[in-house]
């Protein structure tokens, strides 16, 4: 068991930010990535449409053996992962915005939180922000429009930064200094965010925390494979292999990017 793959889903290519983080802390783990690129943007849909595309990815990623599934989507894992836990019989790491670093790190006790409308909306996020951030003002804002730009590559363009100020001129308004990153799509967009935001706020993301619980959870489970390799990564798009190809261009290893009809 421990040397079957990794299984990784998100509605599209953010969670490549997700996966590189696993490759850089396991880099002997193979790995299955499944971009849902054709349903994507997940954060506008209802959630039971996301609680069925996430069991579809699921099922999928089973079918082809995976020993752990990372949902690497914020929308999933706030409005499946529950489901997906008490279903199926393997572990599950999920990723949520990360608002407890965030309030307590924040001095001014205003954090931003930038996410889908799906994420925001859901009982999973309003639990957590009631629970970690007591005598702090969490200034929300629906991403809306940011995943297309991203699964369309447009990730540092005019169009792009004017979305995102509008998005953040509120939040820098009420004084925020700390921005959580409520989506795996937006660490594309923080070479942006750099230039409208000031030094003093800082972009939270949980990318390393979630490959270190990935790594956690692996290790607890028995399952994690303890000899030195050249791992394997199967890269699957539903829409256009070219574009995730785009985000894994800079990745030493070998990263096979297809198409499949899921
Ligand atoms: N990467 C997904 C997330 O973390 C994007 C959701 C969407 O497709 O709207 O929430």
């Amino acid at each position: 068991m421990n040397d079957k793959p990794i299984g990784i889903f998100d509605s599209g290519v953010g969670g490549t930010s997700i996966w590189k983080e696993i490759h850089k802390l396991m880099p002997n783990e193979d790995t299955i990535y499944l971009a849902d690129s054709k349903n994507a943007p997940y954060g506008e849909k209802t959630k039971a449409e996301i609680l069925d595309l996430s069991i579809k990815n699921t099922e999928l990623l089973l079918g082809k053996g995976c020993k752990l599934i990372v949902v690497a989507c914020n929308t999933a894992t706030t409005n499946a992962i529950a489901y997906l836990r008490k279903n199926y019989d393997l572990p599950f790491i999920g990723i949520e915005p990360a608002i407890k670093p965030a309030a307590l790190q924040s001095s001014s006790k205003n954090i931003g939180v930038l996410a889908t409308k799906g994420t925001l909306a859901s009982d999973l996020f309003y639990v957590t922000s009631k629970n970690h951030a007591s005598g702090i003002s969490i200034i929300v804002k629906e991403g809306t429009g940011l995943v297309p730009l991203v699964e369309s590559g447009k990730v540092d363009t005019k169009e792009t930064e004017e979305l995102l100020r509008k998005y953040l001129n509120p939040m820098l308004q009420k004084n925020i200094d700390h921005l959580v990153l409520g989506c795996t799509h937006y660490p594309y967009l923080i070479p942006v965010l750099k230039k409208i935001l000031p030094d003093s706020v800082k972009i939270i993301d949980s990318g390393q925390a979630v490959a270190k619980q990935t790594l956690h959870i692996l290790v607890q489970n028995n399952l994690r494979f303890q000899e030195d390799r050249v791992s394997n990564h199967s890269f699957y798009s539903n829409l256009d292999p070219a574009v995730l190809a785009g985000f894994l261009m800079e990745e030493k290893a070998s990263c096979a990017t297809s198409y499949l009809d899921f």
